[in-house]
């Protein structure tokens, strides 16, 4: 159980077991009206390597829910993590709810040994937790200009040489609907 600084409410944010598997079926398209993300996330879920799949609890209801999935980049021994879908119930938005999943889960990859997270999203909104525009690594699939901004990276630790190249992504993310608008 954490106590968010930014929160009034008490949320216990801990890694997602089978039995929310019903709880996230409903998250999504509550989060994502105009969006089906639960093919990726079912997929995500059923399928290694995920690194991380972490849920926001309150009062025993399911609020939100991350995904970090294990990528690479070629030639660069580093652990790499893409951070995404992120997902809060409508009801519960704007509420730091989101901010606190992202935050645990960082902390958690970054115990574990991960060096770079990515993430494809506003930067108004990643920005927040360090995550900068990048260049080096570059998206499975080209992005529309208008997008390039929203391709980010943190690094939880340094690489040397800097980590250059094409992140690789496993199979639910091979799908080029998911990089465009
Ligand atoms: C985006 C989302 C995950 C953020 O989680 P949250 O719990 O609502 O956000 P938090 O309370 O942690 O943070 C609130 C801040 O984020 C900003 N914010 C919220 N949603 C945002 C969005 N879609 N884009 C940019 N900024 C956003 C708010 O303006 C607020 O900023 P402020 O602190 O400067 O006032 C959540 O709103 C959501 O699930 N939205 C629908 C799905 C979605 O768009 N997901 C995008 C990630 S793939």
């Amino acid at each position: 159980m954490i106590d968010d600084e930014n929160m009034n409410t008490r949320i216990e944010i801990r890694e997602s077991a089978p039995c929310d598997l019903a709880s996230i079926e409903k998250l999504y398209p509550d989060a994502f009206p105009e969006e089906n993300l639960l093919p990726l996330v079912t997929e995500l879920l059923q399928e290694p390597p995920i690194i991380l799949s972490i849920v926001g609890i309150i009062n025993s209801s399911l609020v939100g829910h991350a995904i970090f999935t294990k990528c690479g980049v070629a030639a660069c021994t580093d652990q790499v993590a893409l951070l995404g879908p992120l997902a809060v119930a409508r009801a519960w938005q704007r509420q730091g709810i989101g901010s606190a999943i992202v935050r645990a889960g960082l902390q958690r990859l970054e115990s574990a040994g991960v060096a770079h997270v990515c993430v494809l999203g506003d930067p108004n909104y990643y920005g927040r937790f360090g995550f900068e525009p990048e260049a080096g690594v570059v998206p499975p699939y080209p992005l529309p200009p208008e997008w390039r901004g929203a391709w980010q990276m943190v690094s939880l630790r340094s690489s040397e040489p800097p980590l250059r190249g094409r992140l690789s992504v496993p199979k639910p993310w091979l799908q080029p609907g998911l990089w465009a608008p």
